[in-house]
This record gives C-alpha cells, structure tokens and sequence, in this order.
C-alpha cells in the first residue's frame, strides 16, 4: 500500500534526527551571519545560513553522508551521475564509511569539478555530451556491477540529510518566520520544509528557482509535474527539467511559494554577497538573495533565515559576472571615439577619467579602424566609477576639450 503523505513527513523527520547523528560527526555545522545590509534592503531581520562554507562546498554531503551510512553495509559501491555539487558531496562520503564510488559525468564537465570530485576518492567516468547521457551511462553501470544507484534529489534518506540544515538553523536563530531555499529538483527544499514546520508550523517556505529553469513554480501552479525547457542559467544547480515525484509531493504540501528570479538578479547578488558580505556563492547559493535583492519575496517586519547553498564557482566565471555585475550597475563604462594620433591626447583623456575617480582597466587603440578620419586612431576605453552619473561628466569634460567619444 501506498505510504500516506503523513507517514512520508513523519519518515522524512525522523530520519532527519537520526541524520543528525551522522552529519554533526563528518560535515560542519555551519555559521549563521546576520546581514546588515539586506535588513535594511528587505525591513527585515535576514539571516545567511552559510552552506557554502560546507565541506566539498555545499550542502550537498548532509544527504549523502546519511544515505551511505544507512546503505554501506549492504552494497558493493554506488554510482551517480552529476556535475554538480551531488558528485563532490557523494564521493567525500563514501570515502568516509570506505564504500568505492563512481560518479558519471558529460565529457563538457570543467577540470575543476572532475579533480575535485577524483580528489575526494571517487572513479569519474566520462560520458556524452549532455547530463541525459551521463545519467543513462550510469544505470548501465549500476546494472552491470551491481552498485547502488544514487539519486541526487529524489531520495528518502538524501532527503532527510538536507532537512539537518534546519534543525541547526533552529538551534542558530530564534523564533524564524521564513525560510528562503533554492530550488533544483527539490531535495533541499523538502528536507528544510518538512523539518522547519515540525519545529514551527507557522513558518513560511519560500523556493527561489532561475527563470530559466522554472520547474516547481509551473508544476505547482499546474497541480501536477510538468516537464520545462531548461536554458541555460548561471545558477547551474538548479538547472535540472521537473520536480522528483518524492520531493514535487512534499513541495505541494510544504512549500507557500516559490519565485523566479533572472540571470542579471542571480549576477548581482553573486556579486552583493561578495562585495557586501564577503561570502563567496555559486548562482544556485545565491538565488535566495537574488529573490530579496529583485522584491521578489514580501518579508517586512519578519526574521529570515537564507539558506547559501553553496560556493563551487570557477574563477573565471567569477570575474565575468562581476564585469556584468558592474555594468549592470552603471559602475563599469565603455566609451568609444576617434582621437588626433599625435603624442599626448590620450594622456590628457586618462587624466580627464582620473581626475573623477575613473579606474581605467583597458585601453584599445585602434589604428586599422577605416572609419576614423585621416591622422586619427579610434580608441576604446573601459573603466570602474564610482556612480553612474560620473561617466556623463566625464564625457562633458571630453567634449568641452575637444574629443567625441560616446558611451557603448
Ligand atoms: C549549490 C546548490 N544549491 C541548491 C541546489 C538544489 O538542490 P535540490 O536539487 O535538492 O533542490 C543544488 C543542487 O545541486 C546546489 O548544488
């Protein structure tokens, strides 16, 4: 017989306290930072709960570590197939309880996240182009060595290794009205939920998932789960195409709302965390922060914990969104113009920018561009200000000396 929804809350809760046990032993209990600066944005008292501080980066081991605990004994090795966060958190826990691991990965998966998952003691495999195939490669595997297959969302027992994250919240922060998650395919968000109501019926659960991967947010407007097209988000973590069939029947029962944000709020609170709060998020941590930073969640007057959920992001791609961030803001310039290639015109221009506090972080000359008139270079340059009035003055300035430029 069909478990009641009732009896799988209960199952899901119980198993949260027994993961507790396990997860405080092997993982951190993570700081939780008051935030100053999005109290004041939100008018309200709001809460980080730093998952990215996490061991492997993010929440992720919480539910895997409880799960090999539960199944070391009985199999001969597990498998999965992520990308993501899922392969990191399952590899360092089957090396804790000594179970071989094999995480299947597409051949497009950055080096970073194929040594990092190696390092922590797991086989990668590499296979196909997109997840879809890595995932097919993996149940082959499982079916040909007898491996245990692991889910990375729509599991019981991962389920339950989530739901810790709100019973240390609980012990962190008093008297919590909302908690804000990010949504993927929705293990994070119903181990929190089924947890945070047991300690606090009142509370209110709101999911935060991209735009461009708004699966829970049509499928609970719908009733029922509905496959959407995936484009690509900066939040690749919470990329995935519809809601599990465990967690899409806890999300209908627990969840109060979940809101969409875009990739420039998703660019901007990567970018708010870092520069306000020092916290390094990968997209996906950061959508809890994006939806207060867009006015997507009404939380006046209440206290706010948001969950971070984690922090794995590439360097490079960190610089890209801040250089995205910064235009965004009006706080990054390019101005472009046709200027006499005589010796100290563009002295002149960078001091200009100078003298209003502009910092300039490149300069192209381009001689070889036909439509500057005879004797004249076109130049582009590119730099940081402080407000995004200053670039108007500057380019008053330019012109009051001579020089055209326009802002690009
Ligand atoms: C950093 C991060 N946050 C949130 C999620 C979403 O978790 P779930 O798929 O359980 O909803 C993921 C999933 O990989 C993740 O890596």
């Amino acid at each position: 017989m069909k478990e009641t929804i009732n009896e799988l809350l209960e199952r899901i809760y119980q198993g949260s306290r027994e993961a507790e046990k396990v997860v405080s032993k092997h993982a951190y209990t993570t700081p939780v930072e008051y935030s100053k600066t999005l109290s004041d944005i939100a008018q309200a008292e709001v809460y980080l709960k730093l998952e990215n501080l996490q061991k492997t980066g993010s929440f992720k081991i919480r539910g895997a570590l409880y799960k090999m605990s539960i199944v070391k004994d009985r199999v001969r090795g597990v498998v999965t197939a992520s990308a993501g966060n899922h392969a990191q958190g399952l590899a360092f826990a089957s090396s804790v309880f000594g179970v071989p691991c094999k995480v299947v990965m597409p051949e497009s998966a950055t080096i970073t996240k194929v040594e990092s998952t190696r390092s922590y003691g797991a086989e990668v495999v590499l296979h196909g182009r997109i997840y879809d195939d890595a995932e097919r490669k993996a149940i082959e595997i499982s079916e040909e060595t007898g491996f245990m297959l692991i889910h990375p969302f729509d599991d019981p027992e991962i389920i339950s290794g989530q739901g810790t994250i709100a019973l240390e919240m609980f012990s962190q922060i008093r008297d919590l009205d909302t908690v804000i998650v990010p949504v993927g395919g929705g293990g994070l968000i119903s181990g929190i939920s089924v947890v945070a109501k047991r300690m606090n019926p009142r509370v209110k659960i709101i999911g935060v998932e991209p735009e461009n991967a708004p699966k829970f947010a049509i499928s609970l407007r719908a009733g029922k789960i509905v496959e959407v097209r995936v484009k690509p988000t900066i939040a690749d973590g919470l990329a995935t195409k519809k809601p599990g069939n465990i967690t899409f029947r806890i999300a209908k029962e627990m969840v109060d709302e979940v809101v969409t944000v875009s990739e420039d709020e998703l660019a901007r609170a990567i970018h708010f965390l870092l520069e306000k709060q020092k916290v390094l998020a990968e997209g996906a941590g950061a959508a809890g922060v994006a939806a207060i930073l867009g006015g997507k969640v009404r939380i006046d007057g209440e206290r706010v914990a948001v969950v971070v959920s984690g922090g794995n992001i590439d360097l490079t791609a960190i610089y890209r969104l801040i250089i995205r961030a910064l235009a965004n803001a009006g706080r990054l310039a390019v101005i472009k113009g046709f200027v006499p290639d005589s010796p100290g015109n563009l002295s002149e221009i960078t001091g200009i920018i100078a003298k209003h506090r502009g910092n300039i972080i490149d300069v192209f000359h381009h001689r070889e561009d036909l439509r500057a008139p005879a004797w004249h270079t076109a130049l582009q340059i590119v730099f940081e200000v402080e407000s995004e009035g200053v670039v108007e003055r500057i380019l008053g300035e330019l012109r009051s000396r001579g020089y055209s430029f326009e802002k690009i």
